[in-house]
């Protein structure tokens, strides 16, 4: 039977000290570093977009609790750095030929639609995507007509004293959440009228960050901790014990507007976990105390069940 394309060209390559690893989790970055500084050439295939895998969506490792992207990081810089690394993304490994020291990888590279050459991560390709944002149609009516006199009163004054530049954006958008304690769609509109800035962008920042929403919040904030320390100690037992408690699910408010309940992924206090913060004050709340807890929170009784943290 005749040879195959491949077949001929594994006959025709000769040995070579070059070594394919596929997968660029923490394990395949490690064991390229290793095999690149014992002099082999690594080719480091993954199908993600980048290199790290799992471990970069980490927030700590078990059971040391340590940080993982502390960990990762400057693995991910000298993999790229390192001479003896190709890195090859957004790939995969359809067809491996041939006998050891002598095999020929057929890789299928995915496209990116964007020139690696010319990329310096700015990211302003995925901010006017025009497939996750549609493009943007210039408003002609005037946004502040959505408001009332006082409320835009109220944003007036936010431009006298934050001013109307690009960088007022911020500041402006942690007033409103200050004053509403939310951010409402009508009025960050207004914000971008005014500053002259895509309502894209604003929407980006305002989504940006967990402190801001853009739903009305409950009276009162309670945020469960569920880092490693307080998951270990049982927070999600707890977590859906408040869950049945208020019938709400975690990022929900309850219908009497009362509570919005929130995950966290450490709260700095996990010597005492689990922990369940009501407001600015720290509980340690075990499983099957937060009835109690929340019972004297709401007949003002702040004194926690069990430990308050000092602040
Ligand atoms: S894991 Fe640190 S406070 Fe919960």
């Amino acid at each position: 039977m005749a040879a195959t394309r491949e077949e001929e060209i594994v006959e025709k390559t000769p040995v070579s000290g070059s070594v394919m690893v596929v997968g660029a989790g923490i394990s395949g970055i490690q064991s390229s570093l290793d095999l690149a500084d014992s002099g082999f050439k690594v080719y480091l295939v993954d199908k993600g977009l980048s290199i790290g895998g799992k471990m970069t969506q980490l927030d700590k490792t078990f059971p040391t609790n340590d940080c993982s992207m502390c960990i990762l990081a400057p693995k991910l810089v000298a993999t790229g750095r390192h001479p003896n690394i190709e890195i090859i993304t957004y790939s995969d490994l359809l067809k491996l030929d041939g006998d050891p020291g002598n095999f020929v990888a057929t890789i299928k590279k995915r496209a990116r639609s964007v020139d690696l050459s010319l990329c310096n991560g700015c990211g302003l390709c995925v901010e006017n995507c025009l497939v996750r944002y549609k493009p943007q149609i210039p408003e002609t009516r005037d946004a502040g007509l959505d408001l009332e006199r006082e409320e835009r009163e109220k944003v007036d004054d936010l431009f006298e004293v934050h001013g109307r530049e690009n960088e007022s954006l911020i500041p402006i958008i942690q007033s409103i959440n200050d004053e509403y304690g939310y951010l409402p769609k009508n009025i960050l509109r207004y914000v971008s009228q005014e500053l002259d800035i895509p309502f894209s962008q604003v929407y980006h920042v305002a989504t940006f960050y967990t402190s801001y929403s853009l739903e009305p919040r409950g009276k009162h904030t309670i945020k469960v901790c569920m880092g490693t320390a307080c998951h270990v100690r049982g927070s999600p037992r707890v977590l859906d014990e408040i869950k049945r408690h208020l019938k709400i699910e975690a990022g929900e408010t309850t219908d009497d507007g009362l509570y919005t309940l929130e995950t966290v992924n450490c709260l700095g206090a996990c010597a005492i976990g689990p922990v369940v913060v009501i407001n600015d004050d720290y509980y340690m709340v075990k499983p099957g105390e937060f009835a109690e807890t929340i019972e004297r929170f709401e007949k003002s009784d702040i004194s926690p069940v069990t430990t308050e943290v000092e602040k």
